[in-house]
């Protein structure tokens, strides 16, 4: 066994805290890395505090680990010790679905294994996430990082950044598309240098007046203060598609209007109460209001390639681990400029 450090919560209400546990030794197929940093993402928060309803305690959260491989199990091929690499949401899954087989695991028919606050595929050994020293996972859930890139901020795109490019690309964003990007977080600010990238005139939706000058430097095209009706009137019938990453409840139906006929909104943030939707704002246009789940592990190979290729890294600011609970407060506060990564080497 790897006796691994790791800060923990242990009910809803209690800070996170030193915590030790052991993890698995590496079986034949197994990679264990050393791991170097960890974004902070708001559905840590929302696990940790029980928000979704589902939380296992005592609970380590983190799934934006990126890291070093310091050991590996004997029917490894694609990794070797001292890769740098890197692990998202996910852990495991049943790999023979249909959703398996068409690399989309975050939809495994059987669930995913969530890299924490989830059980392993055993059913009863809970999985503990990336604020820890070591992880050990299945190679067929290892990313491959370029050691070239500042490592911190490659932590975010383990889950902002998969959870922004996927439904971009899904829903086919391009040059000469209009796209709103909603809330400017960890999330917002990844799907806004996406969008960019991918060449669309992008709008960016912000609560935060003191976000507009960032969300231009980021490479929004215009920024909305939602809070101001003008403003958003102003916008009416105008958006090919509208990715929202809103963590808290919030009317989606005054964005619905800004859509264009056979426009798309897609929610990507999951806030804790039922949204609700006038049928006309869907009905008089064709349009359509869907969801998406981070993405698989080939599109996020993908992504992290497209990352590489195009210098794209996340905005961040580093802590040790000891801040965690104050970061926390200021993510709630929609104060981070835009993820923590905590240094792991503070443990
Ligand atoms: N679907 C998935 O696969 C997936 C993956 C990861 C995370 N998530 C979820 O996505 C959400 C965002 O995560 P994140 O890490 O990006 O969070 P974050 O950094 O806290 O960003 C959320 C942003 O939403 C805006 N906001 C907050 N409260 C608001 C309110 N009451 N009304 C309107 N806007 C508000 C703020 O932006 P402004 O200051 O610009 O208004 C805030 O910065 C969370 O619910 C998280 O659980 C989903
Ligand atoms: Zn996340
Ligand atoms: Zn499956």
């Amino acid at each position: 066994m790897i006796l691994t450090k790791a800060f923990a919560t242990i009910s809803p209400k209690s800070p996170l805290g030193p915590f030790q546990f052991e993890r698995r030794s590496p079986r034949e197929n197994d990679v264990v890395i050393d791991v170097a940093y960890c974004g902070v993402c708001h559905s840590d928060i929302h696990q940790a505090r029980d928000e979704w309803g589902n939380s296992i305690y005592p609970m380590v959260p983190g799934h934006e680990i990126v890291g070093t491989v310091s050991q590996v199990g004997k029917g490894v091929s694609y990794f070797n010790v001292g890769d740098t690499v890197g692990v998202g949401c996910l852990v495991d899954s049943c790999r023979e679905c249909p959703a398996c087989h068409e690399s989309l695991e975050q939809y495994c028919e059987h669930g995913m294994v969530g890299t924490y606050n989830s059980m392993e595929r055993d059913g009863h050994t809970p999985t503990y996430g990336g604020y820890s020293n070591k992880i050990v996972v299945r190679e067929e859930f290892v990313l491959k990082v370029d050691p070239s890139l500042n490592l911190a901020a490659v932590a975010p795109l383990l889950c902002a950044g998969i959870t922004t490019y996927s439904p971009l690309r899904h829903w086919n964003v391009t040059q000469g598309k209009k796209v709103g990007i909603v809330g400017l977080g960890g999330l917002g600010h990844m799907g806004v240098k996406f969008s960019k990238a991918l060449g669309a005139q992008t709008v960016v939706f912000t609560t935060s007046e003191s976000k507009r000058k960032d969300a231009e430097r980021l490479g929004a095209h215009q920024v909305v203060l939602s809070t101001r009706s003008d403003e958003m009137e102003s916008q009416n019938n105008s958006f090919d598609f509208i990715l929202d990453t809103v963590s808290a409840p919030h009317d989606v139906n005054p964005y619905l209007q800004l859509l264009k006929r056979d426009g798309q909104m897609v929610l990507v943030g999951v806030p804790t109460q039922p949204l609700t939707v006038a049928p006309t704002n869907l009905i008089l246009s064709r349009k359509s209001l869907a969801g998406s789940l981070i993405g698989g592990i080939k599109e996020t190979q993908e992504m992290l390639d497209f990352c590489a290729k195009h210098k794209i890294v996340s905005d961040i600011e580093i802590i040790p681990i000891q801040k965690i609970n104050e970061a926390y407060e200021r993510v709630i506060r929609s104060d981070v400029k835009y993820r923590f990564v905590i240094d792991m080497n503070s443990l």
